[in-house]
């Protein structure tokens, strides 16, 4: 079973959420990290969208822009850890997104005009930490469930630690909450 962990925690080891997310990942063989602090990737402007257009409408995707797609479409599990940034996540972790929906690799049309997932995951975890409250709607977490949706992952699963940067808060406590989370997730992976 191959794991594909999307490392969206820029701040590195200085990240609450990577501490959950390696707590997730810990014991578990066969984890293959995309680091997106270390990749740092570009956005798609109007020139690669043209490229990578007349590659897929070749069925030429023999082209390493979509290396990253086909890892995203094979593995049989996501683990996504990103930080509540700017009532989402990092921008970074957009810009990856561009690259993984690459038509015939992570989804497709059918001869109906239907949006159809081509992915293998049977479930994305997002684990994610915020600095304040953000109250029962997470707009990285909603925007995860649309993507997972598109690109045919039946499950998101969603551990969030609050309140991180309030001050006075106990925040030990805020991210054992999502531990506990965790720890349910892992035993049912
Ligand atoms: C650029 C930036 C934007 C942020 N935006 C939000 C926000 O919209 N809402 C919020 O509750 N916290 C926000 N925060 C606080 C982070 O979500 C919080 O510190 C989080 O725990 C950081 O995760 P990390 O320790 O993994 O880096 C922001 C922090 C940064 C650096």
């Amino acid at each position: 079973m191959t794991v594909l962990f999307v490392n969206a925690c820029l701040r590195g080891d200085e990240s609450r959420t990577l501490t959950l997310c390696r707590e997730y990942l810990e014991g578990i063989e066969d984890v293959k990290e995309v680091n997106l602090a270390e990749l740092k990737l570009d956005p798609y402007y109007g020139g690669q969208v043209a490229f990578r257009a007349q590659l897929e409408a070749h069925d030429n995707y023999d082209d390493p822009l979509f290396d990253l797609a086909k890892d995203f479409a094979e593995a049989d599990e996501i683990v996504i850890g990103a930080p509540y940034w700017d009532l989402s996540f990092p921008a970074a972790l957009k810009i990856y997104v561009e690259h993984i929906c690459a038509m015939g690799i992570t989804f497709h049309y059918t001869d109906q005009g239907i949006c159809e997932g081509m992915c293998q995951a049977r479930h994305l975890t997002y684990i994610t930490t915020c600095g304040g409250k953000v109250a029962g709607i997470n707009f990285g977490y909603e925007y995860m469930c649309g993507l997972a949706n598109m690109l045919g992952i039946p499950e998101v699963r969603f551990a969030v630690a609050e309140d991180l940067d309030v001050v006075g808060a106990d925040i030990e406590a805020n991210l054992n909450e999502a531990r506990n989370t965790i720890a349910e997730l892992r035993e049912t992976r």
